[in-house]
């Protein structure tokens, strides 16, 4: 298997799209790719259920066609912290059944990506949070930087909270957020020297266009970390 977990320094730093462009890479090699959002705080009300704007694109770019509560099985309306909706709807989120869901799309695809919600330190229950998930999951985890002032800290705490709680590290992603940023190429070789992980690529600011493609990320180094 070729699966791994994406998570990132913040909400809103490309988790999804570089997921998208790592998926669309590994169907380009030939593999059959699954895409799931385990956790969704942030739906709208269909006459099907609940449905999350990450979540439906990971199943519309899957090879093979997959039950929305299989791609994401707690999927909560407010756009609040996950263990606070998970709270309001009077649910708790459980790991077993998440670990059932990621087992039946693993059973039908050569890899599953697996985008988390928010950062990896964000709590899931009074006792759980994402580092738990990703253990229950058992899978190496890509981070994606999103290149903003303050990235460094957030990343480098990511790096330390990956490395202190026994996750493996298969790689990390600079997204560019902006058309601009101050010593961008400093920011990201400060990171590179710094992040125990190797950097699998950058993907520039796209603004209005279709967003980027793989080619200006490392896949085969990334793909090599996950066997
Ligand atoms: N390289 C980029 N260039 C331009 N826009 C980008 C780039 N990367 C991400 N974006 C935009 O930034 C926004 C956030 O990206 P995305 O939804 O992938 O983040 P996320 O980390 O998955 O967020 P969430 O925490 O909500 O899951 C989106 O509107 C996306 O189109
Ligand atoms: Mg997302």
């Amino acid at each position: 298997m070729k699966s791994f977990f994406i998570t990132g320094t913040d909400t809103g730093v490309g988790k999804t799209e570089i997921a998208l462009i790592l998926m669309a890479a590994l169907q380009a090699r030939g593999l059959r790719v699954a895409g799931m959002k385990p956790v969704a705080a942030g739906c709208v009300v269909t006459a099907e259920g609940l449905r999350n704007d990450d979540a439906v694109r990971l199943q519309q770019h899957s090879s093979m066609p997959l039950a929305y509560e299989m791609v994401n099985p707690f999927a909560f309306a407010p756009a609040i912290a996950p263990h606070l909706a998970a709270a309001q709807a009077g649910v708790a989120i459980d790991l077993k059944h998440i670990t059932y869901c990621y087992a039946a799309l693993a059973a039908q695809a050569d890899a599953v990506v697996v985008e988390g919600v928010g950062g990896l330190l964000v709590p899931l229950s009074e006792q759980l949070d994402l580092v738990d998930l990703v253990r229950a999951l058992d899978l190496p985890v890509v981070l994606v930087v999103g290149m903003r002032l303050g990235c460094l800290n957030h990343a480098l705490l990511t790096g330390e909270t990956i490395r202190h709680r026994g996750l493996r590290f298969a790689g990390w992603v600079a997204n560019s957020l902006e058309p601009e940023m101050d010593c961008l190429a400093d920011n990201v070789f400060a990171l590179a020297r710094r992040l125990p992980a190797p950097f699998l690529g950058q993907l520039p600011y796209y603004g209005k266009q279709a967003p980027g493609d793989a080619s200006h990320l490392d896949i085969d180094a990334m793909i090599e970390r996950l066997s």
